[in-house]
């Protein structure tokens, strides 16, 4: 089992990132922690416990980071995941004393300092992560892998015409993270996750499986469904996240190019990446650029690793039954 801290600003594909996550039998979550992004903190640490009391996981300690990027105010994505940051339908959910603490910079630094071969698997802006360099520079270098969804190389973005929602939020950590690693990130841009669309066809499934997970996963999506439809014409919706998780797992599903990321931080191209293919600057590389996915082949490792007792159902669905 390999050790993992998921960073993450649960949302709706987050959450079904830490489910994937949980239910994968080659991953150890050590730890959860909480960033800004979709939603503010204290949001995204109530559904990160949500998914953990789902599953029987609340040994699983949760930490908030802060409510703000590193240099700007946070724009959240409530428009996208609801004001709740799961589609704005679940009941309240208590959340036991101490379920939720604060320093998740601070737990950042101290686990990779004590534990050996920790990977950091980040869902969402990067700011625990910078200031955790600010504090610490050499502190990512301990980090065995760090998988990040973020980023857009050859598509448009999606919260300008270039600006990724994670690395838009907080272009100024995107850049001192990817300066202070002393291995590539792997990255899992928009060019990837726009192919896993979650589709009606696989919703209906998840209903048809009349369980509690499957229908808090089609629970959750529907107002991101609505959303999609809404925004962009599209039926079903992206879940970025579980391909980050999915990718850790088998890097095999995923294929693409290494290189040297830096993140626009001003004007009209805040939040771009700029991904130096052509090699122009002769920096030394500082991403592994995923630009190719199986989608097919995710959707087979997502449904099985969360549903492995539906296994011959999933096949079928997954044909186009
Ligand atoms: O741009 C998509 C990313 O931004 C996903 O991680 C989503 O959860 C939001 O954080
Ligand atoms: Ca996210």
């Amino acid at each position: 089992m390999k050790k993992v801290i998921i960073d993450c600003d649960p949302g709706i594909d987050d959450s079904l990132a830490l489910l994937l996550a949980l239910k994968s039998s080659e991953l150890d979550v050590i730890g959860i922690t909480i960033c800004a992004g979709n939603v503010p903190v204290e949001i995204g640490g109530i559904n990160a416990y949500r998914v953990l009391k789902m599953l029987n996981r609340e040994d699983i300690p949760i930490y908030l980071g802060d409510n703000n990027p590193m240099r700007r105010d946070l724009v959240t994505a409530q428009d996208t995941h609801g004001d709740d940051g799961v589609g704005d339908i679940l009941p309240k959910v208590e959340i036991p004393k101490d379920a939720i603490k604060l320093g998740a910079v601070d737990y950042l630094l101290d686990t990779l300092k004590e534990k050996e071969n920790v990977s950091i698997i980040a869902l969402g802006p990067m700011t625990n992560l910078a200031k955790a360099v600010e504090r610490e520079r050499d502190i990512l270098k301990k980090a065995e892998r760090i998988v990040s969804m973020g980023g857009a190389f050859r598509t448009n973005g999606n919260c300008s015409q270039v600006g990724e929602f994670n690395y838009w939020v907080d272009p100024e950590s995107v850049n001192i993270v990817f300066e202070n690693v002393d291995r590539p990130i792997e990255l899992i841009p928009l060019d990837v996750t726009r192919k896993i669309v979650l589709t009606p066809n696989y919703r209906e499934y998840l209903k048809q499986m009349k369980n509690d997970v499957a229908q808090f996963m089609y629970d959750i999506t529907g107002f991101y469904v609505d959303f999609h439809w809404m925004q962009e014409r599209t039926l079903g919706c992206v879940i970025n996240d579980p391909l980050a998780v999915a990718y850790f797992i088998e890097p095999s599903l995923c294929s693409g190019i290494l290189t040297h990321l830096e993140c626009v931080e001003t004007g009209r191209a805040m939040g771009q990446t700029l991904i130096d293919i052509g090699d122009f600057y002769r920096k030394t590389p500082n991403v592994f650029i995923n630009t190719e996915v199986d989608e097919k082949k995710f959707f087979e490792l997502f449904f099985n690793k969360i549903f492995p007792e539906n296994k011959k159902d999933n096949e079928l669905v997954l044909k186009g039954y």
